[in-house]
């Protein structure tokens, strides 16, 4: 009959499953999970991890912004600034782009390019660009300037940074002293 077959037929499947179930609880009865005794563990000869080397290279010493500026190369600094010059020019009297146009930007008012639309952000700073501004800008703009619209990640090496700010540097009238 049909309701009888298909009864038996699910009575079967259920079973199967107990049994499935019933034999896994069994199996982890029988064969516990491995875990070494204290004995193994005590005697253990492996030998441990080797320790961190003390010779591995160390990270360079933070230098000061002035002395890295005193060694600073322009060229490297020309380089570097690839990485602005789609959104910046750096020439007496260059355009504006997507930032404003950066020429005699050391020591100069923030945000008084003439004609470039400046967000709230920077207006709200104010005050001047020192070489120290100007170095903490780079590393990170967002977190010098939270809100700013330079949407830059930032230059992590120091040397870089200096070797750029030498060289916007070089693009004024009369470029400011390096700082001592
Ligand atoms: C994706 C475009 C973009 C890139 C790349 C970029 N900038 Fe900018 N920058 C801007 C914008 C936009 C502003 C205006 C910021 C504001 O109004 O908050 C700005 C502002 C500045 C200012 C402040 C100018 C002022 O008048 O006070 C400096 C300095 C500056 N950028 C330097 C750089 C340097 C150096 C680099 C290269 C490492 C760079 N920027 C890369 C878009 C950019």
């Amino acid at each position: 009959m049909w309701s009888t077959n298909t009864n038996n037929i699910l009575a079967g499947l259920l079973a199967a499953s107990w049994l499935l179930f019933g034999s896994h609880i069994i199996g982890n009865l029988l064969i516990p999970p491995f875990e070494p005794t204290h004995e193994a563990k005590a005697n253990s000869t492996a030998p441990k991890a080797p320790a961190a080397k003390k010779t591995a290279k160390k990270a360079e010493p933070a230098q000061p912004l002035p002395v890295l500026l005193a060694s600073a190369n322009v060229d490297k600094g020309k380089k570097v600034a690839k990485k602005c010059i789609a959104c910046h020019s750096f020439d007496k009297g260059g355009k504006n782009k997507v930032g404003p146009n950066l020429f005699n930007i050391l020591g100069a008012e923030r945000a008084k390019a003439a004609g470039f639309n400046y967000s709230g952000a920077i207006k709200k700073m104010g005050g001047t660009w020192s070489f120290a501004d100007m170095d903490k800008f780079l590393t990170k703009p967002k977190t010098f300037m939270p809100g700013t619209k330079m949407t830059y990640n930032g230059l992590k090496k120091a040397g870089d940074r200096a070797a750029l700010i030498l060289y916007l540097r070089s693009f004024a009238d009369a470029p400011m002293a390096l700082p001592k």
